[in-house]
């Protein structure tokens, strides 16, 4: 792979330890994929946060990196972490994991990354340009990115987004490339999609048809962010998707749609979403009742506010935001309205990344395909439903 000279220089140490080593983790993935080159980013989404899949070995190598004077060279910010960083008693979480939780955000603040704890970036203002080359890790925010904003990313994973940070390079491939963002099937939507939870499911059902391949959608009807939102979360969840176009919904689609020519059609129909619906769920008896996965936007705080009003929801409906999102959400009384009707709010944290098991959860409803499907995989009785049936479930 072709380096300048100052990229030579960073690989032989003359920017540090933690440079050299960031370099040679880019170096080596370029070299797999036969990148020509390193390219420039303009910003990083790191993953890899939650102390739950860190432990103390992932812990302590973060801390080792800070300590070899690891430090942003470009805007980086971060996914959620095991736990609300203020409210973790009140979710039942351990003093222990406490501290390993407040040890990992320490060793990535001190590094510069901003402490962001979300999955969606882009709703605290983390937008990147058009056409821009960016390293995000966490799948739905690498989704949003590359078929919503058109900004480009690969789905990078915790230590190549960090290497990113800290070299402000990542290597020219991929879903960075113009020939990879081209579509390879067309999906045709045969029903009306009338809820978020639809969208979620069609982003479900087309990973599991599609795996990696790009879809072109038509007639997916006019999504609004939130859909998007869930269902790129599920199409990357179910299969490995980085990348859909929607005809008349996404920057890239009237470019995609000159190669459509010779692809295959694949239809998505009414009784696919039930069938993908019924393949995830087995009725729980004491469910905790969760929205926010993606992590919920202004508009879901304020539609949730609304719905649990005169309702009481006896602790048993939790809502993942942001911080971003939460202290707007404080500012329009949402926040209050949804814990007057005993519903819980936490920021930072997330159905599937907070120790759960060890908080005394027993099953999970959910109106998310991802959500759903990662609490199967860890062992959950699960229960998809809309926000409005959700709420309704929740109450006393
Ligand atoms: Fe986000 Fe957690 Fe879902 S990281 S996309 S809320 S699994």
């Amino acid at each position: 792979m072709y380096l300048t000279r100052e990229q030579e220089r960073m690989m032989e140490g003359e920017k540090g330890v933690a440079v050299r080593k960031s370099m040679e983790l880019l170096v080596a993935l370029g070299e797999v994929f036969e990148a020509e080159r390193l390219i420039p980013v303009e910003s990083a989404h790191i993953s890899g946060v939650s102390y739950k899949n860190l432990g103390d070995a992932g812990t302590e190598w973060l801390e080792e990196h800070a300590s070899m004077g690891a430090r942003c060279k470009v805007r980086a910010t971060l996914n959620p972490a095991g736990m609300d960083m203020e409210k973790w008693r009140e979710m039942n979480v351990t003093p222990e994991f406490a501290e390993g939780q407040r040890r990992v955000i320490d060793a990535f603040t001190s590094m510069g990354v901003e402490p962001t704890c979300t999955c969606t970036p882009y709703l605290i203002g983390h937008v990147p340009r058009r056409g821009t080359q960016v390293a995000w890790a966490e799948s739905n925010a690498v989704c949003f990115s590359n078929s919503v904003i058109g900004s480009r990313t690969n789905r990078e994973s915790g230590p190549t987004t960090l290497a990113s940070a800290v070299t402000g390079l990542t290597a020219l491939y991929g879903y960075r490339l113009d020939e990879n963002r081209k579509p390879g099937k067309i999906v045709k939507i045969e029903t009306d999609l009338e809820t978020r939870m639809d969208y979620s499911a069609v982003g479900y059902i087309t990973g599991k048809l599609l795996g990696r391949t790009v879809p072109y959608y038509k007639s997916m009807g006019k999504p609004d962010l939130e859909s998007m939102k869930t269902l790129g979360a599920a199409c990357a969840t179910s299969g490995g998707i980085a990348l859909w176009h929607g005809e008349g919904v996404t920057p890239e689609a009237e470019e995609a749609a000159r190669h459509l020519d010779g692809l295959e059609t694949v239809a998505i129909e009414r009784k696919d979403i039930e069938e993908a619906r019924e393949s995830l769920v087995c009725d729980p008896d004491n469910p905790t009742y969760c929205i926010g996965c993606p992590h919920c936007s202004l508009r879901e705080m304020a539609e949730t506010a609304e719905l649990v009003k005169g309702k009481d929801m006896d602790g048993r409906l939790w809502v993942f935001t942001s911080r971003g999102v939460y202290q707007k959400a404080v500012r329009a009384g949402h926040v209050k309205v949804i814990e007057a009707a005993r519903g819980r709010v936490y920021r930072d944290t997330c159905m599937v990344v907070a120790p759960l098991h060890e908080m005394g959860w027993e099953g999970v409803a959910t109106n998310s395909f991802k959500g759903c499907h990662y609490s199967v995989a860890h062992g959950f009785d699960t229960k998809l439903a809309t926000l409005p049936d959700l709420v309704e479930g929740a109450a006393k």
